[in-house]
């Protein structure tokens, strides 16, 4: 089996790249940089078609990813829409997955749980509206869609090195009150990726299967007691440090933190996938 791995320079494609070698297959890193493991096929998304001569499996990861500044959003649709097109068009057929995220569905407050079938609609950063519309083009591809919700792990470039920056005179300043999420171990994301290859096209929900309560995940990670400030006042906080690169907090890590987010992965489970890791923190 060789399998075409997109963004394997990247910490959840990177994942992917070695779980795929460790489990005995022939991996590509199709990107601008090389993967930790595998055969390097240079490809700019933002310009290029990829060469996937050879490939059995694409899993694609590749994405402009974060919350980018004002006027950005032309390059994020660059990669995110228009290289997804040219992915799909080298795909040429073979089994596709597609790795998207939560951020495409419509902004809450939820009433509960969020099946595949919640609005996608609405998404108030460039990186949703963008993964949004690639997604809705691998779907209409027959691709296999994965949807994440804030992947977390060892290598995470950014929800926790971002949730880290909050703690300020021994407090975790959180925006709003207390939320039930879900989250990712990349390890699960990974472990999703190379299992889909399977499964009817269509989207599906990848979380650890756990609903987590925020604060108390994020004390214990983070190793102090959370304080609540008001949602409002730190959206326009981060409405001004949007306007200087890398802000501690921005619109995508509030929501995030947020939005009492809830995927449900009964659709996955009914392929036989099961979520193996959960966040236990160290304290
Ligand atoms: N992390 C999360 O919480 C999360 C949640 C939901 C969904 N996802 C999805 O998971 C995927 C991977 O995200 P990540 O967290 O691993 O992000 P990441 O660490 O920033 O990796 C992004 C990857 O995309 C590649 N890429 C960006 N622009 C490219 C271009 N023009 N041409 C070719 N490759 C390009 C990067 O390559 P370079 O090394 O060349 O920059 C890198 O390999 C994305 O599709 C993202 O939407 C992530």
């Amino acid at each position: 089996m060789r399998i075409a791995v997109t963004g394997a320079s990247g910490f959840c494609g990177g994942e992917v790249a070695r779980l795929a070698a460790a489990s005995g297959a022939e991996v590509l890193c199709v990107g601008r940089r090389p993967g930790p493991v595998g055969r390097h096929v240079r490809w700019d998304a933002a310009t290029e078609t990829p060469d996937l001569a050879g490939a059995d499996v694409v899993v694609h990861l590749a994405a402009a990813v974060g919350d980018p500044r004002r006027g950005a959003e032309d390059a994020f649709r660059a990669v995110n829409v228009d290289g997804a097109r040219r992915l799909l068009d080298a795909a040429a057929g073979r089994p596709v997955v597609w790795v998207s995220s939560a951020s495409v569905y419509r902004p809450g407050p939820y009433a509960a749980a969020l099946t595949e079938d919640h609005p996608i609609q609405a998404q108030r950063t460039a990186y949703g509206r963008t993964k949004a519309a690639g997604e809705k083009l691998a779907l209409a591809a027959g691709a296999v869609v994965l949807r994440p919700r804030a992947v977390y792990g060892d290598a995470d470039p950014h929800l926790m090195p971002r949730l880290r920056r909050i703690v300020r005179g021994g407090r975790a300043w959180l925006p709003g009150p207390d939320v039930t999420l879900s989250l990712t171990d990349v390890r699960n994301l990974a472990d999703a990726c190379l299992t889909a290859p399977g499964w009817p096209a269509g989207a599906y929900n990848i979380t650890d299967g756990v609903a987590y309560r925020r604060d108390e995940i994020v004390s214990s990670v983070l190793g102090v007691p959370v304080r609540h400030v008001p949602v409002a006042a730190v959206r326009a906080l981060a409405a001004v440090a949007g306007l200087r690169p890398s802000p501690v907090l921005t619109r995508y890590t509030i929501d995030q933190v947020t939005e009492g987010m809830v995927l449900d992965i009964s659709r996955a489970k009914a392929q036989g996938w099961k979520p193996r890791y959960t966040l236990t923190p160290s304290g």
